[in-house]
C-alpha cells in the first residue's frame, strides 16, 4: 500500500527538494519547528552526528540523499571522479553512527544498484542514485505501515502500550515502526493509553515521542525513565513496543538504551515485550547482540543536558547511546511481512529473503 504523505500527522523529518536535502531539525522539537538545508554529504554527516536526524530508518534516507549530494555535480566526461567519489562519501557517512544498520544498509542498497549500471554514462547514473533514495524514503513509508498492522494483530483496543525513545514517525518516512500501530489504532477509532519513556539522557521520549503522539491526537503520559516499573506493577501496561537500530541474526535486539532494562522489567511483569523492525534493520551478518558495534556520545549529553550543568565538571562518564536486548527477553519481532516469533533466526532469514524479493 502506498502512503499518503498528507495523512500523515506530524512532519516529515527528511525531505527533498530542489536538490537540496531539508531535515527537521530534531534537536529543537518541541518547541521549534526548523528545517536545515543541506546542499553537501559533509553537512549531512554532521546532521546525523549531532543528531538533528536521528533514528535508523531516517538517518539511512538521509545519508542516501546525502549521497546524490556528493555527486551530483561531477560531469558527465568524468567516470572516474564519480566512482572515487561515490566510495569516498560512502565510507564517510557510512562511519557517522554506528550501531544503526540502517545506514549501512542504504548506502549498500545504492552501490549493488549502481555497479548493475557500471557502464552507463555519468548522468544516468546520478539520476539512478537519486531514485534509489526516493525508492528508499517510499518504501520506508510502505514497511512501516505494514508493521504497524502487523503489530495491531497483537493488540486490543483499550491497552495501555509503554514505548521507550522515539521509533515514530520523526524516525522513519513515515508512522514509524514502534508507533505505527498507534496511529493506525487512531484511524480505526480504538483508545489506547500509551506511556512514553523520556529517554535519557537526550529525551527523544519527552521530545519527540510524547509530541509527535500529543499532535495525533493520541492519549500519551509522559513518564520519566524510572517510572516504567511501577507503571507496570499497577497494571496500566499489556504490551511493551520499541524500535529498533539492529537485529541480529539470533534475534539479539539493539535499541536505545534503557530497552533491555525495560524488557527485563516486562518479563517480570508478564508484559510481552514486541520489537517492530523493518528488514532494513536486520543484520544477518552480525550473528549475535555482542558483535552489534555500540556507539557511546560524548559526556555533555549527561554532564550538561541542554545547557544546565548536571554534574560536577571533570566526572567520569559513561554514555552508551544503545544496549542490547537478549533474544529471549523479546516476545516477538515485527517486520512488514509479519509476526515472528522464537526462535528468531528462521523467521529473520525469511523476512530478509522476502524483503530482497
Ligand atoms: O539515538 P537515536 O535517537 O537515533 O535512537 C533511535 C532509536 O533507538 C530508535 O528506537 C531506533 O532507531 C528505531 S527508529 C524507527
Amino acid at each position: 500500500m502506498t502512503v499518503s504523505m498528507e495523512k500523515i500527522p506530524h512532519p516529515r523529518s527528511v525531505i527533498w527538494r530542489d536538490d537540496r536535502l531539508l531535515l527537521l531539525d530534531q534537536r529543537r522539537l518541541p518547541t521549534e519547528t526548523i528545517y536545515l538545508e543541506l546542499t553537501t554529504p559533509e553537512e549531512v554527516r554532521e546532521a546525523i552526528v549531532k543528531l538533528a536526524v536521528r533514528g535508523a530508518p531516517a538517518i539511512g534516507t538521509a545519508a542516501a540523499f546525502g549521497m546524490y549530494l556528493g555527486v551530483k555535480d561531477i560531469p558527465d566526461a568524468d567516470a572516474g571522479r564519480f566512482w572515487s567519489t561515490l566510495r569516498r562519501v560512502g565510507e564517510n557517512l557510512r562511519s557517522a553512527r554506528p550501531t544503526a544498520v540502517n545506514l549501512a544498509w542504504a548506502l549498500e542498497r545504492i552501490r549493488r544498484r549502481l555497479e548493475t549500471l557500471k557502464e552507463h554514462p555519468v548522468s544516468e547514473l546520478k539520476a539512478a542514485l537519486l531514485a534509489e533514495a526516493h525508492a528508499i524514503q517510499r518504501e520506508d513509508a510502505d514497511m512501516c505501515r505494514k508493521i504497524g498492522e502487523h503489530l495491531l494483530t497483537l493488540l486490543e483496543d483499550g491497552m495501555g502500550v509503554l514505548t521507550h525513545c522515539n521509533a515514530g514517525g520523526l524516525a522513519t518516512a513515515a508512522y514509524g515502526t514502534a508507533l505505527a500501530p498507534l496511529y493506525l489504532a487512531k484511524e480505526r477509532g480504538w483508545h489506547l493509553r500509551v506511556f512514553a519513556d523520556e529517554t535519557r539522557p537526550v529525551l527523544q521520549g519527552a521530545r519527540l515521542t510524547a509530541y509527535e503522539l500529543q499532535q495525533a491526537g493520541i492519549d500519551v503520559t509522559l513518564i520519566c525513565d524510572n517510572m516504567a516499573a511501577p507503571v507496570m506493577q499497577k497494571g496500566w501496561v499489556q504490551a511493551v513496543i520499541v524500535g529498533t537500530d539492529r537485529v541480529a541474526a539470533n534475534g539479539d535486539v539493539a535499541n536505545k538504551i534503557g530497552t533491555y532494562g525495560l524488557a527485563v522489567l516486562a518479563k517480570a511483569h508478564g508484559i510481552p515485550f514486541y520489537v517492530a523492525a523493518p528488514t532494513s534493520s536486520i543484520d544477518l551478518q552480525t550473528p549475535t547482540g555482542s558483535d552489534i558495534p555500540i556507539e557511546e556520545r560524548p559526556a555533555e549529553e549527561v554532564t550538561r543536558g541542554f545547557g544546565s550543568v548536571t554534574a560536577p565538571e571533570g566526572v567520569r562518564v559513561y554514555n552508551p547511546a544503545f544496549d542490547v536486548t537478549p533474544a529471549e527477553l523479546v516476545t516477538a519481532i515485527i517486520t512488514e511481512h509479519g509476526v515472528i516469533r522464537q526462535p528468531f533466526g528462521p523467521g529473520l532469514q525469511e523476512a530478509v529473503q522476502r524483503s530482497q524479493g
